[in-house]
């Protein structure tokens, strides 16, 4: 009854998966499709040798049951060649049936595409992620931006311990592995915000070592881009003069690659992105929060404690950051 009762709680749970965004079994790009077909392939030999199996079983058990009446030991077989081979190559078939797609598109899906695809750099560290646009001069840290409609080409590299690259309704995952490098390709249709996810225990916060990705159409993508190369918004009033000088301070000794053993996420432009460590919603409290005591939102996390700023100068420091962002998108 145990069994029965835990087995409809996993079913029910398997069957609200809730999110759409990390759904594998509604792929948004090609990758994901040809991953979600060669769900589908294994899924339907397996049903088949499963359905196989169970007739066989049924039979035997129905046709060789105790009869009323026949007491004697049946006949008693040792051994058969016929069965050993049957069973043997069978299996060797199944195998070579499934192997063929599954290599075949293992090595497609790390290919370099055909055509002009976008390259990004991905590097994981515990427990942020790094994307790097080599063609375009860009870097940004948490919310990967791509074009529609274009494949787009990741050299997956990790600084720290193993990771695992997965964006679920595109498609993946790759391992992060540090000292080797791992390629794969992801498109995306349809415009839209997609969840990115480290699939690879990797520490205290790897439940939080999220990403976004938003495709957006390539007129926008292009808008963004030409965003994330102008210079950031001068900083006009005293305030966030301020929150300038605090920034260099306490900020940039990680956060600008001073010193590369004590790397912190690239905050360029950060006025323009969603998140705060890719989970807080960004608004000034939850900066606030997060600046105060980052390890009590994610635990493990290398970011130190800046909790030593009076009030007045806390404000300043997240006015600046909140509103680093290009000239253009200035309100
Ligand atoms: Cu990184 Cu889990």
């Amino acid at each position: 009854r145990l069994l029965f009762i835990f087995a409809t709680v996993i079913l029910a749970l398997a069957g609200c998966s809730g999110d759409p965004r990390l759904n594998v079994l509604t792929p948004k790009g090609t990758a994901g499709e040809i991953q979600l077909d060669l769900i589908k392939w294994s899924l339907i030999l397996m049903v088949v040798v499963f359905a196989i199996v169970l007739a066989i079983y049924v039979y035997v058990l129905i046709r060789f049951r105790k009869r009323k009446g026949i007491d004697r030991m049946p006949k008693q077989v040792h051994g058969s060649t016929f069965l050993e081979i049957l069973w043997t190559v069978v299996p060797i078939i199944c195998l070579v049936v499934l192997a063929f797609p599954t290599v075949r598109y293992t090595f497609d899906l790390a290919d370099k595409p055909k055509g002009d695809a976008l390259e990004v750099k991905v590097t994981g560290y515990q427990y942020w992620w790094e994307f790097e646009y080599p063609q375009l001069g860009i870097k940004t840290a948490q919310e990967l931006v791509i074009p529609t409609g274009r494949k787009v080409h990741f050299e997956i590299k990790g600084k720290d311990v193993l990771h695992s690259f997965w964006v679920p309704a595109l498609g993946g995952k790759t391992d992060v592995v540090p000292g080797r490098v791992n390629y794969m390709w992801l498109d995306a249709k349809k415009p839209g915000l997609y969840q990115g996810k480290c699939a690879e225990l990797c520490g205290a916060g790897h439940a939080l070592m999220d990403f976004k990705v938003y495709a957006k159409n390539p007129s926008d993508f292009n808008q963004w881009v030409t965003a994330m190369k102008q210079p950031a918004t001068k900083t006009v009033t005293k305030d966030l003069a301020e929150g300038e000088k605090l920034f260099r301070q306490n900020c940039m000794g990680c956060h600008a690659g001073v010193n590369p053993s004590i790397k912190g996420p690239e905050l360029t432009h950060f006025g323009l992105r969603d998140t705060i460590a890719g989970t807080l919603p960004k608004n000034e409290a939850n900066l606030k929060k997060w600046l105060k005591d980052p390890s009590a939102i994610k635990p493990g996390t290398k970011m130190p404690k800046i909790d030593y700023l009076n009030d007045q100068e806390m404000n300043a420091l997240t006015q600046y950051l909140m509103t680093r962002k290009p000239e253009s998108t200035k309100k």
